[in-house]
């Protein structure tokens, strides 16, 4: 069965037809830039541009960087400040009329790799993360997702988690793998205090990587890199379409 699935960042729009059966991109992905600003109205019209790209009609999955109750941004850390109070789904579906299903960027990650990829038959307690911009995260107990769980924003020696141990701080600071995976290390064991979990996966850009920096971690959790990487949060947004995950 094909679904489709579009993933709103903070520099690209990309979306595409999923195969739902293997759970991943059927045919190549449309990446479009983000308008800048990146306000609602001019990022609709990029996503219903991508759904007319690939002429497809019906409901299409739509992630979002921030909280989505009701369809409603209710956080918008590393997005335009307008999108706060918005009803995302209901204005993306003056532009794609078919059905429209809304979710948070991490929980749709989260959902893909819990069917397809490295969370695949996992019970008990799991933890997504997605080291990008910010970090995002999807938590599951015995595969269920529990939404809009927000631990990039979990305070660590007095900053936000996600400021000092983001992919983009890693960057933007010129940190070795070693260096920064202390910093990873340091926000894993307060998250350990709140949490025990089963299972972590750590998705991103930076999963591509795992190695130089997955085994030098000293959480009590196993920690596993992300398998559907750059293409987790499309293949996620079209299955909670499919199947009315989301908020
Ligand atoms: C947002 C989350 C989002 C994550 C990854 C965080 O700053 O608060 O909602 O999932 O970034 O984009």
């Amino acid at each position: 069965m094909l679904g489709f699935g579009v993933d709103i960042g903070g520099s690209g729009i990309k979306g595409c037809l999923v195969d739902l059966d293997k759970g991943e991109l059927h045919g190549e992905r449309l990446r479009i830039e983000t308008p800048q600003p990146a306000v609602p109205e001019p990022v609709y019209e990029v996503v219903a541009q991508i759904v007319r790209h690939f002429e497809w009609e019906g409901r299409i999955g739509v992630t979002f960087p921030g909280v989505l109750k009701g369809g409603v941004a209710h956080t918008a850390a590393n997005v335009d400040k307008s999108w706060l109070g918005t009803d995302v789904a209901q204005g993306l579906e003056k532009h794609v009329p078919d059905g429209v299903q809304t979710l948070n960027d991490a929980d749709a990650a989260g959902l893909a790799e819990m069917r397809y990829g490295a969370g695949r038959d996992q019970r008990g307690v799991v933890l997504m993360l997605t080291f990008g911009t910010g970090i995002g995260s999807a938590l599951f107990t015995d595969g269920v997702l529990v939404p809009n769980t927000e631990f990039g924003h979990i305070q660590v020696d007095g900053h936000d988690g996600e400021k000092k141990a983001s992919a983009a701080a890693r960057e933007r600071e010129e940190l070795s793998y070693p260096k920064w995976a202390k910093r990873v290390d340091r926000y894993l064991d307060v998250l350990e205090a709140g949490l025990w979990l089963d299972l972590i996966i750590v998705g991103g850009g930076v999963s591509k990587k795992a190695d130089k920096w997955v085994p030098l971690l000293s959480t009590r959790t196993p920690v596993v890199p992300a398998q559907l990487l750059n293409d987790a949060g499309i293949v996620g947004a079209a299955l909670a379409a499919a199947e009315r995950i989301g908020q």
